[in-house]
């Protein structure tokens, strides 16, 4: 499955980037909010996200790129988020705000930074609906792929056939044709685009052409 993100889109055309997703045949699309303090760019908030739900039924995959966002959930639960990624290193509160990310009615999903382990998550990992691992520092679209990331996925795949937790694996960052079928391979169930999918004319003979290598 894809979830392309709209920070590789014209901002100035958002609906347009949105629709362009939608109609990729897409499962997902990808918000990247930052505060300019967990990362150091800051992109947009969650009317951002309440403007553009009108316009997709497709899942709204919000990636929390802010500290303490035990104190925003409620907002981008309501602004339509219908997953909500936490990170990790964001955060002295993780079960609680996963918690309440269910209790606000979405799924709920921690995201580890390319220096954080899995072991650093695993006492939630029986509570989460999707692990994100970022396959990039966060903060900015259209970087270089760190490949030492893919035994993460590859040890969250057997983890979860071991011990029989039920989430999904989402990856993020400098993913495109080159490695998306290896991340795949190694048991991705989610791949995140920003650059990639947006460099593409024909998105939908894209996202057919990847799924069709695997
Ligand atoms: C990076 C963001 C990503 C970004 C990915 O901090 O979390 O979602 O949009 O962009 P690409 O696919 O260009 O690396
Ligand atoms: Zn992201």
């Amino acid at each position: 499955m894809f979830s392309p993100s709209m920070l590789g889109g014209d901002f100035s055309r958002a609906a347009e980037a949105l629709e362009a997703i939608s109609s990729s045949g897409a499962e997902y699309a990808h918000f990247d909010v930052m505060d300019g303090s967990f990362v150091p760019e800051i992109s947009f908030g969650a009317k951002f996200i309440s403007d553009l739900r009108p316009y997709s039924k497709v899942i709204f995959d919000v990636h929390l790129m802010i500290n303490r966002p035990e104190d925003h959930i409620e907002r981008f639960a309501a602004a339509g988020a219908n997953m909500i990624s936490v990170h990790a290193e964001s955060t002295n509160h993780l079960w609680r705000v996963l918690n309440l990310i269910k209790e606000c009615g979405a799924d709920c999903s921690v995201a580890i930074n390319p220096g954080t382990p899995v072991s650093f998550i695993e006492p939630v990992l029986p509570i989460v609906d999707y692990v994100l691992v970022m396959t990039v520092n966060p903060g900015w679209g259209g970087q270089r792929f760190i490949p030492q990331c893919l035994d993460k996925i590859k040890e969250l795949d057997s983890r979860r056939q071991d011990e029989g937790y039920s989430y999904l694996i989402e990856a993020d960052g400098g993913i495109g044709r080159s490695n998306a079928k290896t991340l795949f391979d190694a048991g991705l169930d989610i791949a995140v685009m920003g650059s990639a999918f947006f460099a593409e004319d024909d998105k939908a003979s894209f996202l057919r052409e990847i799924e069709e290598s695997l």
